[in-house]
């Protein structure tokens, strides 16, 4: 589902850290703030002026002077691992550059980025991504601490744990869109897997725009002063505060002409450290939700393996294997489609769920949903004969989602047990409930709403084949998310909504 309404009425809590010192009733005002807004939002707006003018503006036009140089240059940093070095030039997301500097509070580290740009060196850009750096991160150690005390946790924990993290220097732009009118998305939703984000952009108002705590909103998340820093809490400390602080969903909108450099500073943990809540954070009323894990391990899981999270690196992965050289119309063709026809299953979802007066548990019923597109082809018999292609059966999905060449053979019961041909027809779908809707509605229905529904809620169907022709079909099939709990699909969880919770948990 991509929904590019966004939500005017609510706007990110704004917070003051400037002329602020530990001990003062400002300082423990200003915590409570900060953490409040942690636990709603896993994001706000941070004022802080210790990040001078200067050094943003000198961040910006190092910024462009880098994005300037000749694409083989900016190449010359491209790395292996995810968000470091240069990454740009996607087919799927044509519009966006970026470069990440790891270890960027390191002069040795960053003059050795330079270096691969500009091998005469260039004492402005590195100085920028320096002074950057520094001054953000005295913002950053000062919210992870505020927000880690208000939890009660001791000075030594918190000490240990600004020591065991290290900062990604991000460089982003994003190209505006043609026409004033129009919007598009830069960015798909997604949570990062850092600790904390702390991003600044040029002088263009949008961008980012981050999900509200129900799910059903995208709030706007504008500067409004020119010392404003958008915080963005990640899934590391979501991890350390054992869920009691959010990841914040955001995605990245393109709008207006202008192209958008953004500028951020994202703090990861060293990679050789286990990650896990301190006992601190666990008593009865909250269990340890995740097992202790290692960052590399979960960074490359997500990134790489069967975990990566956005849909564009999965078909990509899969196109891939079909066609090394790569395929760029098929794997662009087969995300549009997805994404449109999941608009189509979540409305339908919306509308069943809410007719049965389970409006409450729509959302988190759409939070532990996963997709499989299937591409599937029944070769007609050579004679006239009509054969079964597919015995009769339900589906055991949520929702199957069907389109299908102008080849009949389809056929479904009817509620008093009758088979019926659906007719193919060029702009319409065929949309058939499986058994994990129907223990689901039934479940609800009978146990949490107090009422008993004799519901017929599964499709039986089959699927004949008529004729010489062979029948195509195109399914776009709803599951539940898988629930064993093993660490990876933890992780995976924790990357694509922080608080999305299994089926089975749901249905408990
Ligand atoms: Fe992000």
């Amino acid at each position: 589902m991509t929904n590019l309404e966004t939500y005017l009425a609510l706007q990110l809590p704004v917070i003051d850290f400037r002329d602020l010192k530990p001990g003062t009733v400002k300082w423990d005002s200003v915590r409570s703030d900060a953490r409040k807004a942690m636990e709603d939002y896993g994001c706000f707006e941070g004022l802080f002026d210790k990040v001078t003018a200067e050094v943003r503006k000198a961040v910006f036009e190092a910024s462009e002077e880098l994005f300037r140089l000749p694409l083989e240059t900016k190449q010359r940093t491209v790395s292996d691992v995810k968000y470091r070095g240069y990454v740009g030039q996607n087919p799927t997301n044509p519009m966006y550059e970026g470069v990440g500097i790891d270890m960027a509070e390191n002069s040795e580290k960053v003059n050795e980025f330079t270096q691969l740009l500009w091998p005469q060196g260039n004492i402005s850009f590195s100085e920028a991504v320096l002074l950057f750096t520094k001054q953000v991160s005295e913002l950053d150690f000062k919210i992870r601490r505020m927000v880690m005390e208000s939890f009660g946790l001791e000075e030594t924990y918190i000490e240990e744990h600004l020591k065991s993290t290290k900062c990604l220097m991000r460089m982003m732009k994003y190209r505006g869109v043609d026409d004033t009118e129009k919007k598009e998305l830069g960015m798909e939703a997604h949570t990062d897997r850092n600790v904390l984000a702390i991003i600044c952009q040029n002088n263009v108002k949008d961008g980012i725009e981050v999900k509200s705590k129900d799910g059903k909103h995208w709030i706007k998340a504008n500067p409004s002063q020119d010392s404003s820093f958008l915080v963005i809490g990640g899934s590391i400390l979501h991890v350390l505060l054992n869920g009691r602080v959010r990841a914040a969903v955001h995605r990245v909108m393109r709008m207006g002409t202008k192209t958008r450099y953004s500028a951020g500073l994202f703090s990861m943990p060293n990679t050789e450290d286990l990650i896990y809540a301190p006992e601190k954070m666990v008593d009865a009323e909250y269990p340890r939700l995740f097992k202790p894990f290692d960052f590399e391990a979960y960074y490359k899981f997500t990134s790489e393996g069967s975990g990566r999270r956005d849909l564009s690196a999965k078909v990509d992965a899969f196109t891939e294997k079909l066609w090394p050289q790569g395929n760029n119309s098929f794997s662009t063709t087969i995300q549009s489609y997805s994404k449109k026809l999941s608009e189509l299953d979540i409305t339908i979802r919306r509308m069943i769920m809410e007719s049965f007066g389970l409006v409450k548990y729509i959302d988190e019923h759409l939070h532990s949903t996963n997709y499989l597109l299937r591409v599937m082809k029944y070769k007609g018999p050579d004679t006239e004969e009509t054969k079964l292609g597919l015995n009769a059966h339900t589906d055991k999905n949520i929702v199957t989602i069907l389109y299908q060449n102008h080849v009949e053979g389809l056929e479904v019961q009817t509620k008093d047990n009758n088979w019926i041909k659906v007719k193919p027809s060029q702009d319409s779908f065929i949309v058939m409930i499986g058994d994990s809707l129907h223990v689901c509605l039934w479940f609800l229905s009978t146990f949490l709403h107090n009422r008993v529904f004799a519901l017929r809620t599964r499709t039986n169907s089959m699927v004949f084949n008529v004729t010489g022709t062979a029948k195509w079909s195109i399914v776009l099939s709803v599951s539940p998310c898988d629930d064993d709990r093993n660490r990876d699909e933890i992780l995976t969880r924790i990357v694509l909504n922080s608080e999305s919770r299994t089926y089975r948990e749901f249905a408990k």
